[in-house]
């Protein structure tokens, strides 16, 4: 099948989007789309002729994904059939022109091999990953935009046990684990009336009455953070969330930034996060490759303010440990010998 006939909603932009490597596709002007496959963003002529082309294309897009884009509704998140997600902005929010960003999505999640193999996951890694799914532990992903969150968790969710049934709440349906029972909930917004929104807090709350084994989060970035903390201190253990934060350590001010959202005070959501989640895995997108680079915990100091302290780091090429590993390591039952920080 050639690229046009697979993504037919995309219009010239679809052999873009079949280009192996690209994973973003964004446009903002007439005639030139911007995309990422690797390094840095490269520019790339397109049959766009004039602003009412790039408009007329979101709004094609947004209908593939069975969203409304027009003066009414001048904003959209959508996922289109292939698993493509878009967002897209009509004037006047983007005054110039309308701004097309698509991300691509694989059709089938990548596994930990693939991770191992991309150089994503390194060394004793994949062994500590492992054994953090197997043993239940909470993780919160965290990363920087486009750092890899998403793709890690889906691989993390591939590894669960089958017998178990995963709660999924997204608000953009992006998660595809391979994995054999799987209940997705996607958030659904507000129409142009301004009713009929049902948001993740609410779907946080509903997937605890459907007997999830492990409840997930796409990605955590707003008031739904006081559901998800009431959860995994609630006996739900072994769940998962993402969490955009350039580094662990600024994980505790963002979950503080977001619980107070939804009405938290800064020691209730340190209190709940410190017992929520058992372990920060993070990824950094360098020169090209995206990478695990930090393991830590989340633990209340001396002041009870709630810091990460690390406990495997990857530094010039191999893996450090750090304070936290000596009580990561015994409840995870990972043993790591100087030469398994090396080995590749
Ligand atoms: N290890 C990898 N090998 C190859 N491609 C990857 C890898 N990790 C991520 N990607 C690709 O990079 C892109 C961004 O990844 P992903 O969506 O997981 O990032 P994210 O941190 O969740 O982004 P966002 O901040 O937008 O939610 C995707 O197209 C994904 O397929
Ligand atoms: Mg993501």
């Amino acid at each position: 099948m050639d690229a046009d006939e697979e993504r037919p909603w995309a219009g010239p932009l679809a052999p873009l989007l079949a280009m192996p490597g690209v994973t973003d596709v964004l446009v903002q002007e007439p005639g030139v789309a911007w995309i990422d496959s690797g390094g840095a963003l490269a520019p790339v002529t397109v049959d766009l002729p004039d602003v009412e082309a790039v408009r007329a294309l979101a709004v094609r897009m947004a209908g593939a994904g069975g969203r409304r884009l027009d003066d009414a509704a001048p904003l959209v998140d959508a996922r289109l059939p292939d698993g493509t997600r878009l967002h897209a902005v009509l004037p006047p929010l983007a005054p110039d022109c309308a701004a097309i960003s698509l991300r691509s999505v694989r059709a089938r999640a990548l596994d930990m091999d693939d991770l191992v193999a991309s150089g994503m996951v390194t060394g004793p890694l994949g062994r500590v990953l492992r054994a953090m799914v197997a043993r239940r532990l909470s993780v919160l992903v965290t990363g920087a935009t486009g750092s890899g969150k998403t793709t890690l968790l889906a691989s993390l969710l591939s590894l669960v046990d089958p017998g178990e049934r995963l709660l999924i709440i997204e608000e953009a349906g992006e998660l595809r684990p391979a994995h054999p029972h799987v209940v997705r909930l996607v958030e659904r917004r507000a129409n142009i009336e301004g009713s009929g929104a049902v948001g993740l807090p609410t779907l946080v709350r509903e997937a605890m009455r459907m007997r999830p084994d492990r409840v997930v989060l796409g990605e955590c970035r707003g008031a739904e953070v006081r559901e998800v903390l009431s959860v995994f201190n609630t006996g739900h253990r072994g769940g998962f969330a993402t969490l955009h934060a350039n580094t662990p350590a600024d994980a505790p001010a963002r979950l503080v930034a977001l619980g107070s959202l939804a009405g938290l005070d800064q020691r209730t959501v340190e209190l709940q996060a410190a017992i929520a989640f058992d372990v920060v895995v993070h990824v950094e997108r360098d020169a090209g490759v995206r990478r695990v680079a930090r393991v830590a915990t989340l633990v209340r100091s001396a002041d009870a303010s709630l810091t990460a302290v690390d406990a495997l780091t990857w530094e010039r090429g191999r893996w450090v440990e750090g304070p936290a590993w000596e009580t990561l390591g015994p409840r995870l039952g990972v043993e790591l010998g100087a030469v398994g920080l090396h080995a590749a």
